[in-house]
């Protein structure tokens, strides 16, 4: 099937429930959650398709289109908030008829875009037959595409091509995770080289050389500061050990100092206590001997006292009897 009319006929599907949207009575809760909600799944099927496939196949190969292409990642982004808050919302919110509103009049810009300047330049570039590849490939992705809007998904490749597809296409192309990451992206650069009838892109299906120098400059920015972050954590580590160092060996110091000088006000108060001690110890011997020696001489001195009256008393006897 031809890439651009199955776009157009999903624009043209979409249109349809916009319309009846719009003519749909305010109080029709039933009938206008119905219809946002096919809005929602026809959109999230259409852009996961566009983003998977179209817009990755365009940019590789259609020259002059890059602009356009990213402008409408970014559209598509917007759309997918707005299908996102829509689809939690009840319809009887008071901001859920101007939300849609909104939406409609974002999706006819978009579309409006994507067929007056972008489908264009791509079918002029393409022809029928690459077209026609491209078509196949679409149908079968819608049906594994997501049905509900992941704004904060991936929406280019190839991340958006392992995100986009983890259900359904993992049985078709592999048995596991990385197998499907490996097929999807292999598999879209598979169609893009023979679309464009070169050599098989190296890295991505948008894989031009701006897309290449982006990724070598990230993981350069990246290794740069991977390599500051290590030297700064390194530096860090040093000077906190150095530091460390430093106060330990200060607290030592003082520790040590302290330690000294408690020690000679240790020996000080010894030798203070010493010395009290036998100072006290020698006047309180001096002061115990002190009486002992006046009693001893008192007594030496009464006992002379005695001995000479005794004397002269024995003297004057003798006198008398002569
Ligand atoms: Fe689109
Ligand atoms: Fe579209």
């Amino acid at each position: 099937m031809d890439a651009i009319t199955l776009l157009r006929n999903d624009h043209r599907t979409v249109e349809q429930l916009f319309k009846r949207f719009e003519k749909t009575g305010d109080d029709a809760y039933v009938a206008k959650r119905e219809i946002v909600d096919r809005i929602i799944e026809e959109l999230s099927v259409h852009a996961a398709i566009e983003e998977q496939l179209f817009y990755p196949a365009a940019r590789a190969t259609v020259p002059g289109v890059e602009d356009v292409a990213l402008e409408s990642i970014e559209e598509h982004h917007i759309v997918k908030w707005v299908l996102s808050e829509l689809d939690g919302m009840p319809p009887q919110d008071e901001r859920f008829d101007a939300k849609v509103t909104v939406l409609i009049e974002n999706v006819r810009h978009h579309v409006e875009e994507e067929q007056d300047e972008f489908f264009p330049k791509v079918r002029d570039e393409l022809g029928r037959k690459a077209l026609n590849e491209l078509g196949d490939a679409m149908v079968e992705a819608k049906a594994t595409a997501p049905t509900h809007p992941h704004p904060r998904a991936p929406d280019t490749p190839p991340a958006n091509a392992i995100i986009g597809n983890v259900t359904g296409v993992v049985d078709r192309i592999s048995d596991n995770i990385s197998g499907l990451a490996q097929g999807t992206v292999s598999a879209t650069q598979d169609l893009i080289a023979r679309l464009t009838n070169s050599k098989k892109p190296k890295t991505s299906p948008t894989g031009n050389s701006v897309a290449r120098k982006r990724a070598q400059s990230t993981r350069a920015a990246s290794a740069e500061a991977t390599d500051t972050v290590a030297n700064t954590a390194r530096r860090a580590a040093k000077a906190t050990g150095d530091t460390t160092r430093a106060a330990t060996s200060g607290v030592k110091s003082v520790a040590k100092t302290a330690a000294s000088t408690t020690r000679a006000t240790a020996n000080t108060a010894k030798s203070s206590a010493k010395g009290a001690a036998k100072s006290t110890s020698t006047t309180a011997k001096q002061r115990s001997q002190a009486p002992k020696s006046s009693v001893k001489a008192t007594a030496t001195g009464a006992r002379k006292t005695a001995q000479s009256a005794a004397k002269a008393t024995t003297d004057a006897a003798k006198k008398v009897g002569d």
